[in-house]
Parts: C-alpha cells; sequence; structure tokens
C-alpha cells in the first residue's frame, strides 16, 4: 500500500471501492493497522474512554490529543491519519486554528470535529489555511450530555432533514471528510450519495464509503458494545488477524450487516 492521502479516497470514493478506518492511540497499534491495509487511522477521542477509563469523551484534553497523535504517526508512515479535536477546543474559528495546529504539528494529515451548520466558519478558516477537516455528525459523543446518553440520532424526520442540511453545508464549507455516527442507514445512504466528498460510517449501514469502529471493540475488549460492534477476534489467532478480518469484511461488504445497523 502506497502513501494514503485524502484523493486516495476520493478516488475510492468515485470507484465505489471501499476504505477502513480503525482508531489506534499509539506506535505499534498503528503500525499494525498500517501493515494489515487499513487506509486511515483515526486518533480518536474515544481514548478518554478506552484507555483513561472515563465514561465520556469529555475529560480529553488537546494535550492528550497531541501526544497519542505523535505517537501513532511514528508508528506508520503510510496509513492517513485523522486527529480529533477535543470538547472545547474549537469554539471559535481561532480557538479551533490553534488546536488544529496542535494537533498537524504532532504529525496529523487532518482533523476532526464534531457538529454542523455553526461549524461552517471554522471549517472554511482551516480549509483556507491548509488544514484538512472531516466532520462528525449524528451521535456525536461530545454532546452526549445534551442527547441524554448515547442514542441514535437522525430517526425523525425532522432530526433526518437536519442531519442532511448539516451535511450538505460543511461540505460547501470545505470538509474533506464526513463521520456519521448511529444514524439509520437509510439516511446515511441518501447522504453518501448526495455528497461528494468520501463519507465513514460507524452504526450507519453498509452504503457508507467507509467504515471506522474503535479498535478495542472490534478486537472484542469492550465490556458493553453497542448494537453496530462485531468482535473480529472470534475465531482468530492474533491481534493482526483479527484487524485483518475487520479490513476484509469492510472491503468485501460481510461488514456491517442488517443486524449491524438502525432503521
Ligand atoms: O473518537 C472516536 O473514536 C470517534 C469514532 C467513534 C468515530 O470519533
Amino acid at each position: 500500500m502506497g502513501k494514503i492521502t485524502i484523493s486516495t479516497l476520493d478516488k475510492m470514493k468515485a470507484s465505489g471501492e471501499k476504505f477502513v478506518c480503525i482508531t489506534a492511540y499509539d506506535a505499534t497499534f498503528s503500525r499494525i493497522i498500517g501493515e494489515v491495509g487499513a487506509e486511515t487511522i483515526l486518533v480518536g477521542d474515544s481514548l478518554g474512554m478506552v484507555l483513561q477509563g472515563h465514561d465520556s469523551t469529555i475529560p480529553v484534553t488537546i494535550g492528550d490529543m497531541a501526544y497519542h497523535t505523535r505517537c501513532v504517526c511514528r508508528g506508520n508512515p503510510q496509513s492517513l491519519v485523522i486527529a480529533d479535536l477535543p470538547f472545547m477546543s474549537y469554539t471559535t474559528a481561532n480557538q479551533a486554528m490553534e488546536s488544529a495546529t496542535q494537533l498537524m504539528q504532532a504529525g496529523a494529515h487532518m482533523v476532526k470535529m464534531e457538529g454542523g451548520t455553526w461549524l461552517s466558519d471554522t471549517i472554511s478558516k482551516l480549509v483556507e489555511r491548509g488544514i484538512p477537516v472531516c466532520a462528525h455528525l449524528g451521535l456525536t459523543p461530545q454532546s452526549v450530555n445534551a442527547f441524554g446518553g448515547f442514542k441514535v440520532q437522525g430517526r425523525t424526520p425532522k432530526e433526518a432533514k437536519s442531519i442532511l442540511a448539516d451535511a450538505v453545508e460543511i461540505q460547501d464549507a470545505g470538509a474533506r471528510l464526513l463521520v456519521l455516527e448511529c444514524i439509520p442507514s437509510h439516511l446515511a445512504a441518501d447522504i453518501s450519495r448526495k455528497l461528494d466528498i468520501p463519507v465513514i460510517g460507524i452504526g450507519a449501514g453498509p452504503d457508507t464509503d467507509g467504515q471506522v469502529l474503535v479498535m478495542h471493540d472490534l478486537l472484542g475488549l469492550t465490556q458493553h458494545t453497542a448494537r453496530f460492534v462485531q468482535n473480529f477476534m472470534a475465531g482468530q489467532g492474533s491481534i493482526s488477524d483479527g484487524l485483518r478480518a475487520f479490513v476484509d469484511a469492510v472491503k468485501s461488504g460481510a461488514y456491517p450487516t442488517e443486524a449491524h445497523t438502525y432503521s
């Protein structure tokens, strides 16, 4: 696998080839994820839950994210590395610029932020200054308290309309990638079809351009998992084989199935 860039993902979307993203937080897993053929790595603020033991991503700081981004980037020269801007690190365009600078200087190739229309101006300013942006819509975990829990989003026609409008607006603002989390599969399919930019799904059905899972979930290490999670370690002899099984299942269309989706 050569060096993956956002243009690689654009071409994969155009040709209908599915791409894979796995979260990583350190150099060793980052290397293995590259070796098993995942095109992208997400240094997710999920590290607050799976590494730090918090019950949400809210306590994660920009310092935590920069540290783990540096570790991940040292381990893997070929995958596209996306790093999460953590809670309250992008409340204004200027603050987002400073926070994103830390992650890009730590080695990230793109930053991810949760939110829709209200982020348009911030996204345009980052993009204008050469920082590629991945947006995140649907169940945005930094808003867990506002949602009243980790709940599926976009089930009512009003919510679905608003998520679709947000997706179009963030694309128009210059976002290059979009994560859709825990929304009905028909809505994710519709958004993926309508947008030119690649869309990565998690609990969003089979029709997005790529799939992402939190590494600890797909390796069967998490105690309570959502409907969309599959334990890819089942029947495998090594962690590399488990990660490769996820990559192969996404590429062949074997994951996700109907059993992993919301309606
Ligand atoms: O932080 C994270 O791992 C994420 C994924 C759940 C998409 O944002």
